[in-house]
């Protein structure tokens, strides 16, 4: 029997990386800040009623979502341990009205991060799996140049890395610098996330949907279609037989989609016909789109790929189809058919 070989640690892992040019010192840094900052999130998670960290938090944020106590603290976290480094111009997050300047006292660095701090905050209180999604991009600022909201204002596949964690049975990282997807997953003795997965593939073909069904009467007619003939399985046009799953936290749905293969979808719909979708492109459409398509996966809004669009505004709204290649390809055709 060969003796398996020690997975290597995140910080080994970005040290090679930037060997071999792939990235330079300050993503390194920024993303060792990231995971660490993530630690302590997936510390606070684990703690639940014994930390006192469940439940509301009494205020709301700018989308309008009630904030609970994890979301406030997992954003706190992340911008004090990124405000300081000198490897950002500057941050957004979900749970802050607008983009976030480094304090006058610190150096500034070249990069963007967007984060989600606490996703899948309904299931904070009931115990299922949480994790926080971030985006990387460069500011491009010219020097003296002050930083404003156009800054932020850049299409998917301009992003430099991107990831997320999952804070689960096991807190994992899935991370990307655009050279493949890696795993890490955090040993909690020794506090290292440890990389034990490279190049994950998703599968171009699956027979299982993630979508949140309830809405189904708000859908437009090429959902309509595509999730019947699903539900159709065997005895319909597809000739095969489908599963479903709905975690209801973005990070648990995508991870199983890139460990076995699936679609994740959140439409638009007329529920609330004003907005383009529920989830947002900088922050959680974004990142998982750039993982999802280094995994060979694909990722649109129905009609474009995600990576594609240009935002005009930090908290915009996407409808987002992900996952296996084929089958986004399919509900994508449903879409154009229907314009
Ligand atoms: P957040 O907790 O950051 O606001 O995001 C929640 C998102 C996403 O994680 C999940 O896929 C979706 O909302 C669930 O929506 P429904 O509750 O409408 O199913
Ligand atoms: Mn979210
Ligand atoms: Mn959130």
């Amino acid at each position: 029997m060969s003796t398996p070989t020690k997975p290597i640690p995140l910080s080994r892992f970005l040290i090679e990386e930037q060997h071999a040019g792939r990235i330079n010192a300050e993503l390194r840094l920024l993303i060792e800040v990231v995971a660490r900052a993530c630690k302590g999130i997936a510390h606070a998670v684990n703690k639940g009623a014994l930390g006192g960290v469940l439940g509301d938090a009494g205020t709301g944020n700018v989308q309008g979502e009630a904030q609970k106590k994890l979301d406030v603290l997992s954003n706190e976290i992340l911008i004090e341990a990124n405000e300081w480094g000198g490897h950002l111009a500057g941050l957004a997050s979900e749970e802050e009205e607008t983009f976030v300047e480094i304090p006058h006292a610190y150096p500034r660095g070249e990069y963007l991060l967007l984060f989600d701090p606490l996703d899948g905050s309904s299931n904070i209180d009931v115990d299922i799996s949480v994790g926080t999604i971030f985006s990387v991009l460069r500011s491009n600022l010219s020097a003296g140049e002050k930083l404003e909201n156009k800054h932020f204002l850049q299409p998917g596949k301009q992003q430099v890395a991107a990831g997320y964690t999952v804070y689960g049975p096991s807190t994992l990282l899935v991370l990307s610098v655009g050279h493949g997807a890696l795993v890490f997953t955090l040993d909690r003795e020794t506090g290292s996330f440890l990389l034990t997965q490279r190049d994950l593939r998703i599968p171009a073909d699956t027979r299982e949907f993630a979508i949140n069904v309830s809405n189904q009467r708000h859908w437009f007619a090429p959902m309509q279609k595509y999730v019947a003939e699903l539900l159709q399985g065997k005895d319909g046009p597809r000739g095969k037989d489908f599963n479903m799953r709905w975690v209801a936290s973005m990070v648990a749905d995508v991870h199983r989609i890139l460990s076995r293969g699936g679609i994740f979808i959140y439409p638009r719909d007329r529920k609330e016909p004003d907005k383009p979708g529920k989830l947002r492109l900088m922050y959680e459409a974004n990142p998982m789109a750039f993982i999802v398509e280094q995994a060979g996966g694909a990722a649109t809004d129905g009609t474009r790929r995600i990576l594609d669009i240009v935002p005009e505004k930090l908290h915009q709204r996407v409808a987002v189809f992900l996952g296996s290649k084929n089958e986004v390809e399919i509900v994508t055709r449903y879409h154009h058919d229907a314009e």
